[in-house]
């Protein structure tokens, strides 16, 4: 009897011996691709690959590219290869190479690879994460959506959503105020008005279904990461798995919106001026499936509200921290607005070029997709190299690195708006300012989050002036989120101008 437990325990420790050595000598081989492939690496460790320095941090692939675009470009290297786990990523750091990959020879990258899982997780199938041979149709029947022309028809809206925030900032006139909630309720006002047609009054409400939904889709929690670490590390063991990624709380709300609205306009012969309208009207020349629609409402929603009340959240920051460039900015806003009977219209915004330069000033220094992605779709060799990218490959563009590059933006730690002057802009390649991304699967909503962070940082700088709040520590960023998040709150102090 002894004998054969005996005997049992030495074969368990046996196999788990084999398996130790399978393992190690699996990432010990994955560790080798690129080094093969005779393209720089940085050197990988087991068994995180080059994530693992950034434990227990998090492990979120946006702030940690930078370090990466850093590392090989203090080498001199012009691209580079690393592993996420080990899965094998070429980080592009030459904007010549960066032009290639997103603009020039987009048909070699058109998918952006991310793990999705299209028929058991339909929900999670929108144009953002869709692979090229879905994603072609789609954007070019969604385009028609994001046109200037649709963006006047939303104008007034947004203002109107601008003026229920005003009112709400004057109550906290004189405190520290998380300017975050607030643009959060402004920007999910915005988007529920604009995608559904609906009053979501996130102010008088804050707890309404719609700030809600924002709210669960942005909680981070360890389950939620161990999936994405799943997805992103195992994408093929992920997919056999059925793994599902999207928030279900979220899906069946959205589905049930859209659904309900539906309803609504076909019954009642309603037609407006949204995004739903124009799913709607696509769903009948296209067979749009009920989940398909709605996998598109989440990310114009997801995309709609988190990505600008972000960036307006850092641009205010900013401001507060530079009361000269607050003060400028005041003083165009007002002489524009003086010309234009105090109004502002689509036109007046437009000329307010001290504003486009704010904007673009902040999302140099904080892009909310601060690494973009793609993913090779056939052989593609690298100009002016004999290396070749294999399809299925993944590649991150570093665009917090570049943004930050002192080569391109000396002194790139101060808020310069002076950097985008039309002047200047000429004097810089055009593919080291990537906040939209570019190419043919840029950011389709660019005029939309424009106008919409715009107006919202317009309509605070006009009425009120930010000051950093005593209590504010130096800012550092959250490694743990997808989107460019700080890590702790941001308080500003406001007072009536
Ligand atoms: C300040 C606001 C915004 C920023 C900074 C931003 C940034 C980005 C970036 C960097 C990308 C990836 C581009 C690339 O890979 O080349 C992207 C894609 C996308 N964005 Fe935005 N975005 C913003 C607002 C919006 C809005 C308001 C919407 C929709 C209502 C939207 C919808 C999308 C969609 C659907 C994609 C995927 C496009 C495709 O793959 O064809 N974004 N965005």
């Amino acid at each position: 009897m002894g004998l054969v437990i005996q005997d049992s325990l030495l074969e368990i420790f046996l196999l788990a011996v084999a398996l130790v050595i399978l393992t190690a000598l699996h990432f010990h081989n994955a560790y080798k691709y690129w080094t093969k492939k005779g393209v720089p690496t940085i050197k990988p460790k087991f068994p995180l690959g080059n994530t693992n320095t950034f434990l227990p941090q998090g492990f979120s692939i946006g702030p940690i590219t930078k370090t990466f675009y850093d590392e090989l470009k203090r080498e001199g290297h012009k691209f580079g290869g690393v592993y996420l786990v080990t899965v094998p990523n070429l980080v592009v750091v030459d904007p010549d190479y960066v032009r290639d990959i997103l603009s020039k020879d987009f048909q070699y990258f058109a998918d952006r690879g991310f793990y999705h899982n299209k028929k058991g997780d339909p929900l999670i199938a929108n144009l953002f994460v869709i692979d090229s041979a879905d994603w072609r149709g789609l954007r070019v029947k969604l385009t028609p959506t994001f046109t200037s022309g649709k963006m006047k028809t939303m104008f007034h809206s947004v203002v109107e959503c601008a003026n229920y925030m005003k009112e709400a900032i004057v109550k906290s006139i004189g405190q520290d105020v998380d300017m975050k909630e607030i643009v959060g309720r402004y920007t999910t006002d915005v988007i529920g008005t604009c995608a559904f047609g609906i009053e979501c009054n996130s102010f008088k409400h804050p707890d309404a279904e719609f700030r809600a939904m924002g709210r669960a889709l942005f909680t981070f929690n360890i389950f939620r990461a161990l999936k994405a670490f799943l997805a992103i590390s195992f994408p093929k063991l992920a997919l056999q798995m059925g793994l599902k990624v999207s928030n279900e709380k979220v899906g069946n709300f959205f589905r049930k919106v859209v659904k309900d609205s539906v309803k609504l306009r076909q019954e009642e012969n309603i037609q407006r001026n949204d995004f739903l309208q124009l799913l709607i009207n696509l769903q009948e020349s296209a067979n749009f499936t009920l989940d398909q629609m709605t996998a598109q409402v989440i990310s114009f929603f997801i995309a709609g509200f988190e990505t600008s009340a972000t960036t307006m959240n850092f641009g205010l920051y900013e401001l507060a921290r530079n009361p000269d460039i607050q003060k400028k900015l005041r003083e165009e806003i007002c002489q524009v607005l003086d010309k234009h009977d105090n109004k502002l219209t689509y036109e007046s915004l437009n000329e307010m070029k001290y504003l486009g330069q704010v904007l673009d000033e902040t999302l140099r220094m904080y892009p909310s997709l601060p690494t973009l992605n793609r993913r090779c779709t056939k052989d593609y060799t690298l100009r002016d190299t004999n290396i070749v990218i294999e399809k299925g490959t993944r590649v991150l563009i570093p665009a917090l690195g570049l943004q930050m590059d002192p080569e391109f933006y000396p002194n790139p730690e101060k808020f310069d708006p002076d950097r985008f002057t039309e002047e200047n802009k000429k004097m810089r390649h055009p593919f080291v300012h990537l906040p939209f991304g570019d190419g043919p699967r840029n950011c389709i909503g660019l005029r939309f989050g424009q106008m919409q962070s715009k107006i919202g940082i317009a309509t605070i700088v006009k009425n009120f002036q930010l000051s950093v709040s005593a209590s504010a520590k130096p800012l550092e960023f959250n490694f743990s989120s997808f989107l460019l998040q700080p890590k702790k709150t941001i308080y500003l102090k406001i007072q009536k101008v």
